[in-house]
C-alpha cells in the first residue's frame, strides 16, 4: 500500500511541480489541529436500494428513474444500487478499515414516512437507520444524519413538491421524528444537502427527479427550503438542543469562480457577482437574515420579466427565524471555473443560476486535468480560495467540507491515481487554509465511499475510493488504491 502510495505521490510531486511554475505554491507538509475528522458522505437513493421493501414508500427518485423511456444514460436506476439497506454491515466495516472517524449518511424520508406524513410511521426504517448508527457507533465512528437529499416522497410531490408552503410542516414533522428517534446519538444534523443544486437541476433543468422546467417553481422551492431548515433549526432550539447537545446547519454545493483575466476589474467583478449569487439563495439568508443585494436584484429582474413571482425578500418575521439559524457550514467542493463577462449567455452550472441570466462566460483552463465529467477539472488551490472567501464573507463559520471527490468511468479499475492526486492535492489545499490562513474547517468528508448511483448519470461513472461491481448480484466491495491513500492521511492527520 504505501508503495502504491509513494508512486501517487511522485506523480502528485510532478504536478505540483508544474503547478508551481503557473504560480501555486507547493505541498504542504504538516498536520491539522488534534481533533480534527475524517470520513465520508454518501446519500440514501444512491446506495440503499431496497426502494420497496419492508414497508418504504416511493420517492421522486423511484418515480423518475421508472420514467419510461429512462431518463438516464445507461437506462439503470437505485432500486439495488450498492444494497446497502442489506449490506450496511459491509459498509461499516470499510470505514473502519480505511479508519474514518465519522460517516454521513442521508435519510430515505419514504422509509421512515411511506406516505411522506407523520400519519404512519414505517418501524422497520426507524430500525435499520437505529442498526446503522449503533454499529458505527460500536465502531467508534460519529454518525452525521442529513435529513433531506433530494429523495422527496412522492406523496408530496403530488401536491407540488417544495414550491408548496405545506411541505415545509411535513418536513418539520419528519425532521422531530429523527430528533426523537435518533438524536440521543447524533450530534450533527444537516438539514438539507445542496438544495442549491436540487432546486435547479430538480425543477429548472429538469436533469433531477421531479424533471420539472420552470424557473418560478425552482425559485419557490429555494425560498421554501430556507424556510424549512430555519423551522427545523428552531425547532432543535426549543426542543432538543438542552439534552442533546448537537449542531445542526446545512451543506451547500460550491465550486470557484476564478477570473479569467484576474488583472481585469471587469473580470474580477463578474467572478464575485457570481460568488455572491451562488452563496446569495441560501447562505445570505441564513447568516444575515435576507438575500443579498446581488440576489434581489437578480429576482427583481426576473419578476419583471414574469418569470417568477418569488418575492424579493424575506418579511421581516421570516427573517428573525431565518437568521443565525446554523451552527456550522458544510461546504460540498469539487471544482473551478473561469469566468468573463460576454453578451452571449452559457449554460447553467450545476447549482446557480448565472450563465442563464448574468451573460457571463464560463471556461476552464485546458490546462487542468479532467475526469469523467466534463464539469470537474482538478483544480486543488480553488478549494483554498473557496475558503478563503467563506471566511471573509461569512464570518468565520465553522466549515466542514462535506462532499469531495474525483469522477472517473467504471472501468477505470483499482489502482485510481488520478483519484489519489485529487485527494492528496485537495486536501493539502484545505491544509494551507487551516494552518496559513486561519480557516476554521474541522472536518474533511470524502465522496464517496462506494461506486454508486450517480443520480442523472447512472452508473457511467465513479466517485467511490471503494470498487463496487454492480454487474454481481452480491455487489461485491474491494477498496480502491485510494482508500490506502486517505487511510494514511486519516491516520497522520495530515501529511508528514
Ligand atoms: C463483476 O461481476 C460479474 C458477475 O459476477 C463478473 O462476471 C465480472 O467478472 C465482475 N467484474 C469484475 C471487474 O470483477
Amino acid at each position: 500500500m504505501s508503495i502504491f502510495c509513494k508512486v501517487a505521490n511522485l506523480i502528485t510531486f510532478a504536478i505540483l511541480v508544474s503547478n508551481s511554475v503557473c504560480g501555486e505554491d507547493a505541498f504542504l507538509y504538516d498536520v491539522f489541529p488534534p481533533g480534527f475528522q475524517w470520513g465520508f458522505s454518501t446519500s440514501s437513493y444512491q446506495i440503499e436500494g431496497a426502494w420497496n421493501e419492508d414497508g418504504k414508500g416511493v420517492n421522486i427518485w423511484d418515480t423518475f428513474v421508472h420514467r419510461f423511456p429512462s431518463p438516464i444514460p445507461d437506462k439503470r436506476n437505485g432500486d439495488i444500487a450498492c444494497d446497502s439497506y442489506h449490506k450496511f454491515d459491509h459498509d461499516v466495516s470499510l470505514l473502519k478499515y480505511i479508519g474514518a472517524n465519522v460517516y454521513r449518511f442521508s435519510l430515505s424520508w419514504s422509509r421512515i414516512l411511506p406516505t411522506g406524513r407523520i400519519d404512519h410511521i414505517n418501524p422497520a426504517g426507524i430500525q435499520y437507520y437505529n442498526n446503522l448508527i449503533n454499529l458505527l457507533l460500536a465502531n467508534g465512528i460519529e454518525p452525521i444524519v442529513t435529513l433531506h437529499q433530494w429523495d422527496l416522497p412522492q406523496p408530496l410531490m403530488d401536491i407540488g413538491g417544495w414550491q408548496n408552503e405545506e411541505v415545509i410542516q411535513h418536513f418539520s414533522n419528519f425532521a422531530n421524528l429523527a430528533f426523537h428517534a435518533f438524536g440521543d446519538r447524533i450530534r450533527k444534523w444537516v438539514t438539507f444537502n445542496e438544495p442549491n443544486v436540487m432546486c435547479v437541476h430538480g425543477y429548472l433543468t429538469g436533469k433531477y427527479a421531479p424533471g420539472h422546467k420552470n424557473i418560478n417553481e425552482a425559485l419557490n422551492s429555494a425560498r421554501n427550503i430556507v424556510k424549512s431548515h430555519a423551522k427545523v433549526y428552531r425547532l432543535y432550539d426549543r426542543v432538543f438542543r438542552l439534552h442533546q447537545g448537537g449542531k445542526v446547519g446545512m451543506a451547500l454545493f460550491s465550486y470557484w469562480l476564478e477570473p479569467k483575466d484576474p488583472q481585469n476589474p471587469a473580470h474580477r467583478k463578474i467572478a464575485e457577482y457570481g460568488m455572491q449569487i451562488m452563496w446569495g439563495s441560501f447562505a445570505f439568508p441564513i447568516v444575515f437574515g435576507n438575500y443579498n443585494d446581488e440576489t434581489k436584484q437578480l429576482l427583481g429582474k426576473l419578476r419583471k420579466l414574469k418569470l417568477t413571482s418569488a418575492p424579493v425578500e424575506f418579511t421581516l418575521e421570516e427573517s428573525v427565524e431565518i437568521k443565525g439559524s446554523y451552527d456550522f457550514w458544510g461546504l460540498n467542493h469539487y471544482s473551478t471555473y473561469l469566468v468573463e463577462p460576454s453578451k452571449l449567455t452559457s449554460s447553467i452550472l450545476h447549482g446557480d443560476l448565472i450563465g442563464l441570466v448574468l451573460g457571463a462566460k464560463i471556461s476552464v483552463d485546458p490546462k487542468w486535468p479532467q475526469g469523467a465529467r466534463n464539469d470537474i477539472t482538478v483544480v486543488p488551490w480553488g478549494l483554498r480560495k473557496t475558503l478563503n472567501w467563506i471566511k471573509e464573507r461569512y464570518g468565520s463559520p465553522e466549515i466542514y467540507i462535506m462532499e469531495n471527490g474525483y469522477p472517473d468511468y467504471p472501468n477505470a479499475g483499482v489502482e485510481d491515481v488520478s483519484r489519489v492526486q485529487f485527494h492528496r492535492g485537495y486536501i493539502n489545499e484545505m491544509l494551507k487554509a487551516v494552518r496559513l490562513d486561519g480557516v476554521g474547517v474541522t472536518m474533511y468528508l470524502a465522496c464517496g465511499l462506494l461506486d454508486s448511483f450517480e443520480w442523472s448519470l447512472g452508473y457511467t461513472v465513479n466517485f467511490g475510493v471503494v470498487y463496487v461491481n454492480h454487474s454481481d448480484p452480491e455487489r461485491p466491495r474491494t477498496p480502491k488504491l485510494s482508500s490506502a491513500c486517505l487511510q494514511q492521511i486519516f491516520a497522520e492527520n495530515g501529511f508528514t
